[in-house]
């Protein structure tokens, strides 16, 4: 036993918990060498969200702020959160890409991987873990907190036992939603100091104020690192401030040696930039209080109520929050972290909005019960996994080994696009994401601003101008930015086929301001006749004849179920009912919307990818005459 390390996660979880992920690296530039000064462990700066977010709503190359940071943090070793097969992104890769980009991160400066499995399945992180040993970096293999019947203490000194035999180079307490209570963290570092020769670290989330009497107790016990955040970025769902933990450990044979005023300054440097920007601080709400009994962590409240505000219901919160903890049992615990949290939340909302469980089930529940996300900690609701697979058997394989090698047909499909391997791997992992990041680069145009305020004090992220760029032609608004460039107007507008463009100096904006695909005249009348919010998830029968199938949701409508794959539906197919119509993308998920009644497809209201509104018409469907 001695002195502590600490782990600054400031430039990651911290406001990946806070601030929806939007620090930027001109925000980070100004203070990096001060925090290298500090003497950290290590600084948790890159993974978890940063990447998808830098390249999706920041505009920023995630490999270049990787190396930027890297230039300006010599001495601190620099560390990245990654989720197993799932990399950093929301479902499994092949192996060829984990390598790949495991490989690449540790090129570009990364020295410590952590690696975690939503599901504490071993057979999830050990690709990865193998794959940065081999690159030369250190695997920092990780257990998943969470509290349910099966989660014993004992599971968690078995799973740990079996990642160091693995070759771990340490080992990582997650405890994203703030469940674990000193004593407890006590007991399980004792007990893992001794059956590991490995160092141990605690990540805990502060939530209830639980974390720093966890540190404390775990310090008693033996614990070698600890992860705290700057004080303006602390507190609330992000990590308990650096500078409590360091004084709670002053004087004792465990003070991490940090110097209280150095860390000061840097506190000043984030509390200027979160006025500037407008953050909130890390508070507590009662939500987050209460988390005993949802065990819903923090960021992910934030998230549900980003998805209940953008569905026009947070009104319901409180069935969602009553509802999770039934979703979670029936689908044998998992620990709720990304992307679990994201699935075991949506069922949720959808289970309550729908006002009928498991009416609405998206792509990924249905993914999830047949196994393609690992196995789940305990068994799953055996009337759940009937109503929802039928007679589809679950796999029982790792869900890695079903997918086959992507990397060669990525890089062949992206070609000349990427300009460099950076930009192959980016692709590899979001093709659509990457593909419009690269687009964006070249014309400059697409940027978003920052962050919106929830009525929360939750940040929304602006997912706009994702939505609004998918109807561009971009030669055409590089021309007319050109074109605006040289003239006194500062905003141009302009419509054709039902879509309207805006382009303000050094902005884009698309709306689509009349369905595109032609409606039949017979139908139009009944379009109209549609109520304005129906029922969710049924179809509003506008007349005898036909049907209007809307949207149970906000979302984004997709036609097809990927890329490549062919339409749902044409315009005058007859379908049956049950059959998948469409897909709409909400809430980072994708959900078939089935038809209610047979007949045919009569007009088809919404333009592929674009934005619908909660009970907006999607198709009318006419039924058949018997
Ligand atoms: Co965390």
């Amino acid at each position: 036993m001695g002195r502590i390390g600490i782990t600054d996660t400031t430039l990651r979880d911290a406001h990946q918990s806070l601030w929806a992920t939007r620090m930027e690296i001109e925000d980070m530039l100004p203070i990096i060498a001060q925090i290298d000064a500090v003497g950290y462990h290590s600084l948790e700066m890159w993974g978890g969200a940063t990447f998808d977010v830098c390249l999706r709503y920041l505009r920023e190359d995630p490999w270049e702020r990787l190396r930027l940071i890297k230039q300006h943090a010599p001495k601190t070793p620099l560390q990245m959160l990654l989720r197993g097969q799932s990399l950093v992104g929301y479902s499994h890769y092949p192996d060829d890409v984990v390598e790949a980009f495991v490989h690449h991160a540790v090129e570009n400066g990364i020295d410590i991987i952590r690696i975690f499995d939503a599901l504490n399945d071993i057979r999830n992180l050990e690709p990865a873990m193998k794959f940065t040993k081999k690159a030369g970096g250190l695997v920092q293999a990780t257990v998943v907190y969470t509290v349910s019947p099966v989660h014993t203490t004992e599971h968690y000194l078995q799973t740990a036992v079996r990642l160091a035999d693995l070759g771990a180079d340490s080992l990582c307490i997650k405890d994203m939603a703030g469940l674990l209570t000193p004593y407890h963290a006590y007991e399980l570092v004792k007990l893992l100091k001794q059956r590991l020769s490995i160092p141990v670290q605690l990540h805990c989330h502060y939530i209830g104020g639980m974390a720093v009497g966890a540190y404390l107790k775990a310090a008693e016990a033996g614990i070698d690192v600890v992860d705290t955040a700057s004080m303006p970025l602390a507190f609330g769902a992000s990590q308990p401030p650096v500078e409590t933990v360091v004084r709670v450990l002053e004087g004792t044979e465990h003070a991490p040696g940090l110097n209280l005023k150095k860390l000061f300054e840097i506190a000043e440097y984030f509390e200027e930039l979160r006025k500037k920007k407008g953050y909130e601080r890390g508070v507590t709400r009662l939500h987050d209080m209460r988390v005993f009994d949802h065990q819903v962590p923090g960021g992910m409240i934030s998230n549900l109520i980003v998805q209940l505000e953008e569905q026009k219901a947070l009104h319901r919160l409180e069935e969602v929050l009553a509802e999770i903890p039934r979703v979670r049992a029936e689908l044998g615990y998992p620990p709720l972290v990304t992307p679990t949290s994201q699935i075991v939340g949506t069922q949720a909302v959808l289970n309550v909005l729908a006002g009928e469980r498991y009416k609405l089930v998206p792509g990924e529940v249905k993914n999830y019960l047949m196994g393609y996300y690992g196995k789940a900690p305990a068994d799953l609701d055996p009337g759940i996994v009937r109503k929802i697979l039928g007679d589809k058997q679950p796999i029982t394989d790792r869900p890695g080994d079903l997918l086959p090698a992507r990397l060669a047909k990525m890089r062949e499909e992206i070609g000349k696009e990427a300009t460099n391997e950076d930009d192959v791997l980016s692709y590899a992992l979001f093709p659509h994401v990457s593909r419009k990041f690269f687009e964006a680069r070249v014309t400059g145009c697409g940027r978003p601003g920052p962050a919106k305020k929830s009525a929360q004090g939750g940040v929304v992220p602006g997912n706009t101008a994702k939505e609004a760029e998918d109807s561009m032609n971009l030669e055409e608004i590089r021309e007319l930015i050109k074109l605006l460039d040289q003239t006194d107007v500062s905003e141009f507008s302009m419509e054709s086929q039902g879509i309207r463009i805006t382009i303000k100096k050094g902005k884009c904006g698309v709306e689509v301001t009349q369905p595109v695909e032609a409606i039949p005249k017979a139908n139009a009348a009944a379009v109209e006749a549609a109520p304005d919010v129906p029922e969710a998830g049924t179809n509003a029968s506008a007349d005898e004849d036909s049907a209007t199938v809307v949207s149970p949701m906000v979302g984004t409508f997709y036609r097809t179920s990927g890329p490549d794959a062919q339409p749902y539906v044409e315009l005058g197919d007859t379908v049956q009912p049950g059959q998948a119509l469409c897909i709409i993308e909400a809430m980072k998920l994708m959900n078939e919307i089935e038809a209610d009644s047979a007949g045919v497809v009569s007009a088809i209201l919404v333009e592929n990818g674009h934005p619908v509104e909660y009970g907006q018409p999607l198709f009318v469907i006419t039924k058949k005459k018997t």
